[in-house]
């Protein structure tokens, strides 16, 4: 049997921080080594397997797509594209549809629309205010978005118009706000930054101060959106409604999809302002289109409610019983732990030899971003490992 580990060294550039499991099979909340083994998977591709692996209403789109049309190009009309668009604008507040690859993509793209929008009514306003802790992406714009120096430093200088100022405080986008500002981005709650939440009145007061100065409110719902933090979008929860939202990881179950949504008023690109060879092809769009119609009609955000809550119960319990577990918080199936000290890396590696595939979001705090169809008894599952892990640590 190759060695992968040893190949992939020699042939892949050194950017991820692999976890020492070669994957090569899934099926639902499972996935098997190249030797058989099994793994309960709670990293869930980061939170893109919406539906878990190789669902079978992903499988036939995906295989009845393939076998039919794959790629186009946007010269033409294609129905999968269309059939996509239709159903977010009609289970969503927006009105537009924009399909990118990624969700880099669709952020970058985001901006894009937002600085448009700017030259087009607002004098040329062209900054963007987004917060500390924030992820929007990989692209060099948008890892001047992302406010974590770990991310902006080897590649300074970086693109100018982004401010990041502290997550949870309106007072800071007030103060950040001048006649150059054209739009505030924001994850509705940080994913990649630890699992943040904000304070309950945070995003209305955000959208209302965006209001008062006519400005856009752009959600980073690539990470809260399609049903993981328990409603189909995260903004739902806050009684708020953005002009711009940006998706991808779980729309299209695994498939690489991104979406720019836009209200009508804020849906400014005219024709060759902004493109894609691959974005919303055929293939994809069928993906996307088996994923939201099936989560839609299953009511898949209910099921990341209710069985997110049992999550955050069970793992509530287990920082009763371990002093070193010092918080848990999250949404839905966007969760949490965090401990008092940087031995989240030693937890992932006992977490895994017990078959349980977990993510180390920082070096204190593990995440738990598992396939939004799964039951109780697969938490039950998780969380006896997790336990039988921490227990050995203590040790
Ligand atoms: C909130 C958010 N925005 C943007 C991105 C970037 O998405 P991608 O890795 O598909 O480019 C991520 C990825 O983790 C994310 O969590």
């Amino acid at each position: 049997m190759s060695n992968w580990p040893e190949l992939e060294k020699k042939y892949f550039m050194n950017t991820f921080t692999r976890t020492p499991v070669t994957l090569v099979r899934g099926e639902g909340a499972r996935v098997w080594d190249e030797d058989g083994r099994e793994y309960l998977d709670f990293v869930g591709g980061w939170a893109v397997n919406s539906l878990g692996h190789c669902h079978p209403v992903v499988v036939d789109a995906v295989t009845e797509q393939a076998h039919t049309l794959i790629q186009t190009s946007n010269q033409f009309y294609t129905i999968p594209q269309i059939r996509l668009a239709e159903l977010l604008v009609q289970n969503s507040c927006l009105d537009k549809v924009f399909f990118s690859n990624s969700g880099a993509e669709a952020t970058e793209g985001a901006v894009k629309l937002a600085r448009r929008y700017g030259k087009l009514k607002l004098n040329g306003a062209y900054e963007v205010i987004t917060t500390m802790n924030s992820f929007h992406g990989r692209t060099l714009a948008m890892t001047a978005a992302t406010g974590q120096p770990k991310f902006q430093e080897p590649y300074l200088p970086l693109p100018v118009g982004f401010i990041n100022v502290e997550y949870n405080n309106t007072e800071a986008i007030k103060a950040a706000t001048t006649n150059q500002t054209c739009a505030v981005m924001l994850e509705p709650m940080q994913g990649e930054g630890g699992v943040n939440l904000p304070d309950d009145d945070y995003l209305s007061a955000v959208r209302a101060w965006c209001d008062q100065k006519g400005i856009l409110l752009i959600l980073d719902e690539i990470q809260t959106g399609i049903g993981r933090v328990g409603t189909l979008f995260a903004y739902e929860q806050y009684d708020i409604e953005p002009d711009i939202m940006t998706l991808a990881k779980g729309m299209a179950s695994g498939v690489p999809l991104g979406a720019i949504l836009a209200k009508d008023g804020a849906s400014v690109f005219a024709a060759g302002e902004h493109g894609s060879t691959f974005g919303g092809n055929p293939l994809a769009c069928a993906a996307g289109y088996a994923t939201l119609k099936f989560i839609i009609d299953h009511d898949i955000a209910g099921n990341a409610r209710e069985v997110g809550q049992y999550l955050s119960k069970g793992l509530e319990n287990l920082k009763q019983k371990y002093e070193f577990v010092t918080d848990v918080r999250g949404r839905g199936l966007l969760v949490a732990m965090e401990f008092s000290s940087d031995i989240g890396q030693s937890a992932l590696m006992a977490c895994l030899e017990r078959g349980l595939l977990v993510n180390r979001v920082k070096p204190n705090t593990l995440r738990f971003i598992p396939p939004l169809i799964i039951g109780n008894k697969e938490v039950d599952q998780a969380l006896d490992i997790l336990d039988k892990a921490l227990s050995s640590m203590t040790g």
